[in-house]
């Protein structure tokens, strides 16, 4: 029997990035076509079969997502369709079935309204992390993909990814790379991940907040951080971040170029070279879970660049921040159809 998480366990304040068990979660199963027996559970255990694709071949896919409590008490999704169009590209990639969006939106909801209670006062910063997940199930021995699916959503109140939240920290370039040039770079597949461990773990050995993944072909331009997007801020007034076939569209980022257009920044995908970063007056990390996390400095072999500074947050990033949050937390309008009440 799991013993659930209750609201007053949390110190709203000083959350971590960490999982909680909650009392609810969503679940669909795909057999034959279909998606059926849908619904809220308490089980936080899945029992699958042994052959399941998901655990030999790696056939899963999952998204990033978060609930957000307003000032008048409501609360909000960030671009919800965003995720489930996200999430049937990489179910495509990974020859998986489509979830249809209506239902993975009407999942999301559910979750975050059966668990309320969780989702942390407005004020504190923290939100509501939901994590929606597919994976290929049934007894298989042969590289296909599955017959039978699973779909589930579940959510854990976070605090900040990186640590420190918007004081800058430190990153560091690596050998390996994430994903392959024409690989699964583009979708969000838990092998992405398992391939960065290794490197991940070194650079924080290392003292390094996250690696910078450089081009798999090259070695030569920024791809992106280990759980993030890359963005900077050229001393001409440019928000550029990188354009790579191998990296995941992170959500936070389109949200963020219009942002800086909105305050009169140029926003561009580009090449960025780990050689160019003089051009940069500030430099930050992006995503769902990263929300934006200021640069520090990169260190490439003997090389250690400073952007803005190392202790202090720019002041554009620091304008990014503030916008994005307001319309996250829906203390200001954003543009249409970005906020989703629950
Ligand atoms: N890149 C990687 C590798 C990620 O894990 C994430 C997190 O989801 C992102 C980028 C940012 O994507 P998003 O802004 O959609 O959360
Ligand atoms: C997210 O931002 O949602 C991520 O997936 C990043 C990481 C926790 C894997």
């Amino acid at each position: 029997m799991t013993e659930f998480a209750n609201p007053s366990d949390f110190d709203w304040n000083n959350l971590n990035f960490s999982y909680h068990p909650l009392p609810y979660r969503f679940r669909a199963y795909y057999d034959n076509g279909t998606w059926h027996d849908m619904g809220l559970e308490t089980d936080p255990y899945l029992p699958i079969h042994e052959g399941s694709t998901a655990l030999h071949y790696g056939q899963q896919v999952f998204e990033g997502m978060k609930a957000y409590r307003r000032a008048d008490g409501g609360i909000n999704l960030f671009r919800p369709d965003q995720n489930a169009a996200r999430m049937n590209r990489s179910n495509a990639r990974l020859l998986m079935p489509e979830v249809p969006t209506e239902m993975f939106l009407e999942a999301a909801k559910a979750v975050v309204q059966a668990n309320a209670d969780f989702v942390p006062p407005y004020g504190t910063g923290a939100t509501l992390y939901l994590r929606p997940f597919i994976i290929g199930v049934g007894p298989n021995v042969g590289v296909q993909p599955a017959a039978s699916y699973i779909f589930t959503i579940f959510a854990t109140p976070v605090g900040p990814y990186y640590k420190g939240g918007l004081t800058p920290t430190a990153y560091v370039t690596s050998d390996y790379d994430r994903a392959a040039h024409g690989g699964t770079g583009q979708a969000k597949v838990g092998g992405n991940y398992a391939a960065s461990l290794m490197p991940g773990d070194q650079a924080h050995q290392a003292g390094y907040s996250d690696v910078v993944y450089l081009d798999p072909r090259l070695h030569e331009n920024i791809e992106e951080l280990g759980s993030a997007n890359f963005f900077g801020i050229t001393k001409d007034g440019q928000f550029l971040t990188p354009k790579s076939p191998s990296i995941l569209p992170s959500i936070t980022k389109y949200s963020l170029m219009a942002v800086a257009e909105e305050l009169g920044l140029t926003a561009r995908e580009t090449t960025i070279s780990i050689h160019d970063l003089d051009q940069f007056s500030e430099a930050g990390a992006m995503g769902t879970a990263a929300v934006i996390s200021p640069v520090g400095s990169i260190t490439h072999g003997d090389d250690k660049h400073v952007f803005f500074s190392e202790t202090e947050v720019g002041p554009i990033t620091q304008q990014l921040y503030n916008r994005l949050l307001a319309i996250q937390f829906g203390d200001e309008k954003g543009p249409e159809n970005w906020i989703v009440d629950v």
